[in-house]
């Protein structure tokens, strides 16, 4: 596994929580490290996905009577990753040996969130959860064949609007960025009071100037909020850092009005993402340069040398160069 403590010690989306199902085992890939999920009622295991006899992947196993067996010669492993039995010996016990890996596991916000190591802090906070004046609509997994920092630098960016997502959200022909503020602190980023000319913020179909508020939470979980005369559209997105070149990115839209179902505004973010998705695997380098004189920056960039710059405080090397 990799070296990285920032994000070993940190939490990340692996899975949506209705996709893993009671008697049936899941295989996901986190930091470069190859996991099997499963689950009895609301505990969930999740341990390195190998067995110790011979290194078999025990999510091709079998679950009975909340345990795990490998596929390979039967070893069976209880909740905590001990393994309680070995078929061709069934008298002898197993040794304290005979077990597997295993890591921390959290259900938030519909989504299975692991951490590999000892978590530095909790789950970022998704402001408009709890606010029933919000619909969440859940959007993705999205896949970018790209580092997730510079997945994460996109959604952080509103100066491509006019371009990536022209005649969506913004106009080339309106393409100034005011000068924005931008914090760094301890639990991240702030980056407030973007304004940018939209054709059609809030579904009424008026073009107007519409203001964003970013956060930056983890280095890969960010948020923002979007307000126009009225409504009010939020996002959280959070990526999984699966290797280096390659992420895979959760989300979910939340928003205080209603012109669009509920199906049509994840048809929306699809789109708009896979706007994205070319543009980012399309970056070189493909690890994101924290050394500022790398690439350059215009004043409207301030988010993305922030993110540089704290990423770089935080000693964060995956996905970086
Ligand atoms: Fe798993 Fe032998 S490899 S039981
Ligand atoms: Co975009």
């Amino acid at each position: 596994m990799l070296n990285d403590p920032v994000l070993v010690n940190d939490w990340h989306v692996v899975a949506l929580a209705t996709d893993l199902q009671e008697g049936k085992t899941m295989a996901v890939r986190l930091l470069e490290e190859d996991l099997v999920l499963w689950r009895v009622g609301t505990s969930i295991c999740v341990w390195q996905d190998l067995c110790v006899h011979r290194g078999t992947r025990l999510s091709l196993g079998k679950i009975e009577n909340e345990t795990l067996a490998c596929p390979y010669h039967g070893w069976v492993y209880d909740q905590d990753g001990q393994c309680i039995r070995y078929p061709a010996h069934p008298e002898q016990k197993p040794s304290e040996r005979a077990h597997t890996k295993v890591y921390k596991a959290r259900e938030r916000y519909g989504w299975i969130w692991v951490c590999l190591g000892e978590p530095a802090q909790d789950i970022p906070v998704f402001a408009q959860w709890d606010d029933p004046t919000y619909r969440k609509i859940l959007c993705g997994p999205y896949e970018y064949k790209a580092s997730a920092p510079r997945a994460i630098e996109n959604f952080l960016d509103v100066t491509h609007f006019p371009f990536v997502h022209q005649s969506y959200l913004g106009d080339p022909e309106h393409a100034e960025i005011n000068d924005y503020t931008v914090e760094i602190n301890e639990d991240g980023i702030t980056a407030s009071d973007i304004n940018i000319w939209q054709p059609d913020p809030d579904g009424t179909g008026q073009g107007a100037n519409v203001s964003y508020i970013y956060r930056v939470y983890r280095p890969f979980t960010a948020g923002f909020i979007k307000s126009s005369a009225g409504p009010h559209f939020a996002m959280f997105f959070t990526i999984t850092p699966v290797a280096p070149d390659l992420s895979r990115a959760w989300a979910y839209v939340a928003m205080d009005y209603s012109n669009l179902t509920d199906e049509e505004a994840r048809q929306y973010q699809n789109m708009i993402t896979l706007q994205d998705v070319p543009i980012v695997e399309s970056q070189r380098p493909e690890l994101l340069p924290l050394d500022l004189q790398a690439e350059l920056h215009l004043r409207s960039d301030r988010t993305a040398i922030a993110y540089r710059k704290w990423l770089r405080q935080l000693g964060l090397t995956f996905g970086t160069a």
